[in-house]
Order: structure tokens, then sequence, then C-alpha cells
């Protein structure tokens, strides 16, 4: 199998041009390469998490999917799809949150942080907080997994979701893969090397910081009334300026050869003026830009056009997807009835079998115990007291090894009340198939 990256966008805001060197095009730039298979989708059941204006939504939705395509993704080389049409997606969540510890979702960082917030205001520490939010990091799982992504490319901010992923995916794999690896372990891939782009005022180019340059909205017009805006100092034209003195520099480079990059730093140390300076990375932007511009105003102006697209890539996705939902209903027990069941007792053994543990410990005595517990916590086997730790260890090291074959009359534990030898072996054997 090749290498499956998949990227979620959520859909809240409208793409500005630090979007576009940071993420879009560095993304679509890597779905071109050789034996990777891409997974682009449109996050819109997370943008419902923040959002709650039905016009917003659905204007981003269509303004990204706009943006995407006429950067160039190519939707006949990659699966570019919206989340919401993935009902499986959903349906994973479910399956996925019904093994996700609350007390591992209660360490996610967007959501302490809403309680922090609201602690330090006073207010009650879940005081706005959604089912949503809280469980945002359980959907985000189901988005990676389903498709069994390797890798996904995301910032630094999103790395706890991954680990999280990873979490539930390992949990789910072992209490109903049987063996098997129903999902694969995402990795978070971190571009170091893809530029963080500064806005007007030098900061890191962000909405909220109120300092982004439109990349397809307003125009050429509107590019060009964000670049007046850029702050520089007051050197007059024919004084020599440090090209690093403002985030212009930075913004043209994003644009640029090499070469130009070292010619435009020159003319700066030269005496260009601001003004001037100002029309040249105006110029540069544009050589890039305004032909990805006209595809964008077309593809706006004919969003059935995208509609189309977007419900083939749910047709490639979901081709994947439903079969592997499939195994997993099948897995989880929710399936056809068909034949009579596995028996009730047979179940319950393997359930024991598959979360037996041992647990060696020391009672106010001075003695060592050890005692062997299953899923439910329940005592299926119980030592009595040893004066060495290390003869407690031995016995569990034996019976792992040798199963309820250890288990002869000498053995200095009994079988707790109400427990059954064959619930005892399926313990034990669970141990030997490690
Ligand atoms: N949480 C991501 C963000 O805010 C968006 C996202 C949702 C995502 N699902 C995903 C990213 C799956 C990667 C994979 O940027």
């Amino acid at each position: 199998m090749s290498l499956r990256v998949l990227t979620g966008i959520t859909t809240t805001g409208t793409p500005h041009l630090g979007n576009y060197v940071g993420a879009i095009r560095p993304a679509i730039e890597a779905s071109r390469g050789a034996g990777v298979e891409s997974f682009f989708f449109l996050a819109d059941y997370h943008a419902l998490i923040k959002c709650d204006d039905p016009a917003r939504i659905e204007r981003s939705r269509l303004q990204i999917a706009a943006t995407w395509l006429a950067a160039g993704l190519d939707p006949a080389r990659v699966v570019f799809y919206r989340q919401s049409d993935i009902p499986e997606i959903t349906e994973l969540t479910w399956l996925l949150t019904c093994v996700t510890a609350k007390g591992l979702m209660n360490r996610a960082h967007a959501y302490k942080a809403s309680v922090d917030l609201n602690t330090a205001a006073g207010a009650d520490p879940d005081d706005g907080v959604t089912m949503g939010l809280f469980c945002y990091p359980i959907l985000m799982a189901a988005d990676i997994l389903i498709f069994n992504a390797h890798k996904v490319p995301v910032g630094r901010d999103q790395i706890q979701h991954l680990e999280m992923a990873r979490d539930v995916a390992q949990r789910f794999n072992h209490l109903f893969g049987n063996g098997r690896q129903f999902f694969v372990l995402p990795e978070a891939a971190i571009d170091e090397a893809v530029a963080m782009l500064p806005g007007l005022d030098g900061r890191k180019m962000s909405k909220s910081y109120d300092n982004t340059i439109p990349l397809f909205e307003g125009g050429a017009k509107g590019l060009q009334e964000a670049i007046a805006r850029i702050v520089t100092d007051s050197r007059l034209p024919g004084e020599p300026k440090d090209p690093d003195s403002t985030s212009l520099t930075a913004l043209f480079d994003a644009f640029a050869t090499p070469a130009e990059r070292e010619a435009f730093r020159a003319e700066l140390r030269g005496g260009l003026g601001w003004g001037e300076a100002k029309q040249r990375l105006l110029k540069q932007i544009e050589r890039e830009i305004a032909p990805l511009r006209e595809r964008y105003e077309a593809l706006i102006a004919d969003p059935a056009k995208i509609e189309t697209i977007l419900q083939e890539g749910a047709r490639k996705a979901r081709a994947l997807a439903t079969p592997l939902l499939a195994e997993l209903r099948q897995a989880v027990g929710l399936r056809p009835m068909l034949a009579p069941p596995v028996a009730a007792t047979q179940a319950k053994e393997k359930s024991a079998a598959q979360h037996a543990l041992f647990k060696q410990y020391r009672e106010s005595d001075g003695r060592f115990y050890f005692k062997l517990t299953d899923a439910q916590g329940r005592i299926l086997l119980q030592s009595t007291g040893f004066e060495q730790g290390r003869e407690a260890g031995q016995w569990v090291g034996r019976l792992k090894q040798e199963g309820l074959s250890a288990l002869t009359a000498e053995v200095p534990a009994s079988l707790a009340d109400g427990i059954t030898r064959e619930e005892l072996a399926a313990a034990l054997a669970s141990f030997s198939e490690d």
C-alpha cells in the first residue's frame, strides 16, 4: 500500500495569503509526488463546533473548496471530499466514543483552555463548552482512522490530537481486533521547512491578529489595498533600507526565486522607495496568484460544478470507508441476525481473556501477594502470602507461561469464589498468545 496522507480543513474562515503559502501550496505540491495517496477534506462537522451561523458555514465551504481547486488540487489524482458527505465518519465517531476514556478528553488542550478561561473569569468551568468541543478529538480521530492514513500534515497545535487518535486506535484494535489491526496508527507530519508568512504588522499572519492579506477575495484591488497597509519605517526614497525591517521582504520571498530575492534586497539597500517596493511585491504575487484567481472566480460562479466534484470525491471515499465500517460493526457485535450467536459464556471468557491482569503487591502483614483480575476487575485467582517478592513473581511467570497446567495442588493460590476453571484457563491463555 502506498503512503496515505490526509489533511482536513475546517470550513469557517476565508483563506488568506498565509494559508496559501503555509498550507495550501505545499500540500498540493506534496500530493503530486509519486507513491502518495492524498486525502483532502472539508472538515465541515468540525466547523459546526465553532460556528452556529449557517450562512457563514455555507459560504466558507464553497470558498475553501474553490480555493483548493483553483490552486491546482487535481480531484482526479486525490480524494477530495466533504466530511459531512461520509456518514461512516460519524458512525465511527460513536464506536470510538464508546472506547475513549473521558479522562483522556479532559486533558485536551482546547478544552482545558476553555476551562482555564472560565475559571479565571470566576464562571462555571464548563461554561459555553459544548459536547462537540469536548469530543472534537474523537471526531478528528475518526476522520483519520476511517481511511487508515499514515501521515497527517498539521500545525503544532494539532499534535496532541494525533496522539489521541493513536491512543483511541490502539484501544479499539486491542479490544475488538482479536489480533488484527483494524487501524493504522497515524503520525503527525510537521513540516519545519514551510515558511510561516508574516502579516501586515510583521507578526504571524492570522485572522486573530487582524493582519491578513486576502488570497482571492476582493480581487487584485483587495490585494493592492492590503499591501498598501504593510508596515514599513519612514525612510524616504533614496535612503538605504534594511530589507529585514518589514514583512514586505518575507512576503516577496514567498513568491520569488532565490535570484529575485537577492535582487530585491539589493535594491532596498540601494535606496528603493517603499511605495515602489510595494508595487514590485504586488507584481510578484500577481504573477502567481492572478491565473489562480481567474479560476477561483469561475468556480465560485458555478457552485454546481464544485458540488459534482465533491460528490465524486465522496463516492471514492465511501468506496473505502463502507467496507471498513462493515467490518467494525461486525467486530463490536452489531451483526445481522443470521446464525445463533456465540454462547454468552464463551463471549465472557473471551473478554476476560483480553484484559486479564496479574497484580503483585505487598500487604500490611509485610508479605507479598499476587492476584489475577479480569476486565471488570473481578478477582479470578488469589495467592497466599510469600516471604519474598521474587517468589510471587516466579509464580506469576510460571502461570503466564504454562497456563492452567501450572496450576497444580502445590500452587499457593486459590480460585476465587464463583470462578470456574474454564474462565481461569481462558484468562491464562491470553498471556501465552501475546
Ligand atoms: N483540527 C484540524 C485543524 O483545526 C482540522 C481537522 C479536522 C483535521 N479533522 C482533521 C486535520 C483530520 C487533519 C486530519 O486544523
